[in-house]
């Protein structure tokens, strides 16, 4: 494996600390590894990928001292090269279960649970908004979805806009490893792009996958490798090019516990989701801004 860069770091509030990372040695393309079938609730199938897709390397292992050292953010944060990590405050954790969202087997019956509490639904957009405030920098910051996933699924994201109405789940075509941001902005203005905060309203563990390179740093690397103006790499195919020509770049892997959060520019780096190993259904809840602390 290649030696971690010094690029994005992690300002770790956990109380895990980085007991609650780990690390691999690359990637490889998606026909290279299976996927775990997902068996949940009646549904059985195994997930499929986009062409091009690139999925992480199973081989993880603890962080040694260096690597920490290397992710640590030391002095200056900022929202486009910083992920933050830590806990809710415990009384929105404790509006949160008394909502009991657990057991819903979809979307739909989440939104249920929501919509027969309208007062503590209330409350806790409330309080949401209090304790993101005095993280907002400042700027405004709007919510944005509540996002659900499958059990069991090594890499969540996915593009459904594109599926027709009705679609089943085995229709999905997964995207692997990406950056988010892929209208609107080039690489060179992906830090501009303000951060997602994504809290973990689920009843399992999940994991924030990323690497840890800005946008700019990605594209420097690639030069050494490529000539980009030929190859015409932009926003949009950027990770297919990283992962190419560098397949040796470790991931790094957060476990993220039941009401921990994430702070990450999510169109400035490459990254995923998972919810490998779990078997109820992932939700969370994403809100866009600019965080920093
Ligand atoms: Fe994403």
């Amino acid at each position: 494996m290649m030696q971690l860069k010094k690029g994005i770091t992690i300002h770790n509030k956990l109380p895990e600390r980085y007991d609650a990372l780990s690390i691999n040695s690359g990637t490889v393309y998606h026909t290279e590894q299976e996927a775990p079938p997902v068996n949940f609730q009646g549904l059985h199938y195994t997930p499929r990928y986009i062409d091009g897709a690139y999925v992480i390397k199973r081989d993880w292992r603890p962080l040694n001292g260096d690597e920490i050292r290397c992710l640590q953010a030391n002095g200056q944060r900022t929202d486009y090269s910083t992920i933050y990590l830590g806990d809710i405050p415990e009384q929105l954790k404790d509006l949160f279960q008394s909502l009991s969202l657990n057991g819903a087997g979809n979307r739909d019956e989440v939104m249920e649970k929501l919509a027969a509490s309208p007062e503590k639904t209330k409350a806790l957009s409330e309080q949401i908004n209090a304790f993101l405030q005095p993280l907002a920098n400042q700027q405004p910051f709007k919510f944005h979805c509540i996002g659900i996933n499958f059990p069991n699924i090594e890499l969540v994201a996915c593009n459904t806009t594109r599926l027709p109405a009705g679609y089943k789940p085995q229709d999905i075509r997964y995207m692997g490893m990406h950056n988010d941001g892929t209208r609107d902005m080039t690489i060179y203005t992906a830090n501009k792009a303000g951060n997602r905060i994504s809290i973990n309203i689920g009843e399992e563990s999940r994991s924030f996958l990323f690497v840890n390179l800005s946008m700019v740093q990605a594209i420097n690397m690639l030069k050494k490798k490529i000539d980009i103006a030929e190859h015409n790499v932009n926003i949009a195919n950027i990770g297919r090019f990283f992962f190419q020509y560098y397949p040796d770049y470790p991931v790094i892997k957060i476990r993220q516990k039941p009401y921990q959060y994430y702070i990450a520019p999510t169109d400035n780096c490459f990254h995923d989701g998972s919810t490998l190993g779990s078997s109820t259904l992932d939700v969370t809840m994403v809100y866009f801004g600019n965080f920093q602390y």
